[in-house]
């Protein structure tokens, strides 16, 4: 059955009607028109799917619409702010940091969740913090780099 759920999504109030158990990722991507948070694996191995809640990375495809009820979202498409890119996604293109680009949206919302924990993070700790998600293009040095990169950018950097 049917329930009404109310969330943020990039700041904005959304209010969805949903069976309880499905999953965020189909909610963003069929009833939101949000498709940054991309369908892969399905399973909770891959990362592709990641999106923000409360500041932290989930795997939307693993995340029942019932736990964001009343929590903030960010997907990939909230992560610019009035039209500037934020120096994640900078440094994911001054780096090349991708081929498709199918894993992107994920790979910066990982980032994204690691430098709000971790502002400054070592070489190991990005390599260990990043290792769930995949890219299959082989992007992971350029990936590691950008992250670096934006960890430098972003000192006094208010997201
Ligand atoms: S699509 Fe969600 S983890 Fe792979
Ligand atoms: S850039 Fe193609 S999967 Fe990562």
């Amino acid at each position: 059955m049917e329930k009404i759920f109310n969330f943020k999504l990039n700041g904005k109030d959304m209010r969805v009607a949903s069976s309880p158990d499905r999953v965020l990722l189909w909610v963003l991507r069929s009833d939101l028109e949000h498709t940054g948070a991309k369908y892969s694996c399905g399973e909770g191995f891959c990362g592709a799917c990641t999106v923000i809640v409360n500041n932290e990375a989930v795997l939307s495809c693993q995340y029942p619409i019932q736990n964001v009820n009343g929590k903030e979202v960010i997907t990939i498409e909230g992560l610019q702010k009035n039209g500037d890119l934020h120096p994640l996604q900078t440094a994911f293109m001054q780096h090349n940091a991708l081929q498709c680009g199918f894993c992107t949206p994920g790979m910066i919302l990982g980032a994204y969740s690691l430098l709000l924990k971790n502002p400054q993070p070592s070489y190991r700790e990005i390599v260990e913090d990043m290792e769930i998600y995949l890219c299959r293009c082989g992007s992971y040095n350029r990936i590691i780099q950008a992250i670096q990169t934006a960890a430098q950018a972003m000192k006094g950097y208010k997201s």
